[in-house]
């Protein structure tokens, strides 16, 4: 049995005051809900007070980013030593990252293993292109992006690292992927992860669907098997919306 992952991505919103009063109106929601796993990924700026706000709690902190390299004149990056003990996740491989920062496969691969090198988990996002997803290429790329991320990471980081796939054009437009497709889609990513390291392995991973959730269909992508939970924008940027998607995950999965 695979534990519900709901991660609310702020993207570049919300001021460190802004980030920790959130935060702390989401603990008494949030907090009984603990039969999901339950993430928010602040901007950097606004980690350190979130993590404040949500000490002693059961919510998670995670980051949207971090560089590879531990340390060096990488001007506005952060690296994974200076996460550690503020968060537990760490997003990379965001197709806004992809696309407006250029960030490669070679360079999502260096990320994860450095993030797994220091006990941090990382969310990572996978998704095809409209084009790509109309020349019938979604398959190939997604797998191939997943391969890529995981180049030499070794069999025991699939019980901690999370998948999340995300179609491009679905992110922020209200173009939620039909639930079966997605379904289909992830149930295709772990039979790529089976082919590399097996079919026990890849049962234990952890792969979300995002782009689009909203609390009017979320039922629908919780209750497809392969679905282990979203990762979400818009709607985690709403106390109420977070709270709702986190609820209909547990109801949907029985946890
Ligand atoms: P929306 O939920 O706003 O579509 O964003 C999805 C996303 O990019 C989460 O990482």
């Amino acid at each position: 049995m695979r534990t519900p992952i709901i991660a609310g991505n702020w993207k570049m919103f919300k001021t460190p005051q802004q980030a920790a009063e959130f935060a702390r109106a989401l603990i008494p929601e949030l907090e009984p809900l603990a039969g999901a796993e339950r993430v928010v990924c602040p901007p950097f700026i606004d980690i350190p007070a979130v993590h404040d706000a949500l000490a002693g709690t059961s919510i998670k902190v995670g980051a949207q980013n971090v560089h590879e390299a531990l340390q060096g004149a990488y001007t506005s990056s952060i690296s994974a030593p200076m996460l550690q003990g503020l968060v537990e996740y760490v997003i990379v491989g965001h197709s806004e990252v992809r696309q407006y920062l250029g960030e490669k496969n070679e360079t999502i691969n260096k990320k994860v293993k450095v993030l797994l090198d220091h006990h941090l988990k990382p969310i990572i996002a996978v998704g095809e292109s409209l084009a790509q997803n109309q020349a019938g290429e979604t398959d190939t790329i997604v797998s191939g992006q997943t391969l890529a991320a995981l180049t030499d990471v070794p069999v025991e980081a699939l019980a901690t690292l999370v998948i999340a796939y995300e179609p491009i054009w679905a992110i922020g437009t209200g173009l939620a992927c039909p639930s079966d497709q997605a379904n289909a889609i992830v149930g295709g990513i772990r039979k790529t992860l089976a082919g590399r390291y097996g079919d026990e392995a890849a049962q234990t991973v952890r792969i979300q669907y995002g782009g689009s959730v909203k609390p009017d269909n979320m039922h629908d992508y919780m209750s497809q098997p392969e679905i282990d939970g979203a990762l979400v924008g818009g709607a985690s940027l709403k106390v109420d919306d977070f709270v709702t998607l986190t609820r209909i995950a547990i109801e949907a999965k029985g946890v």
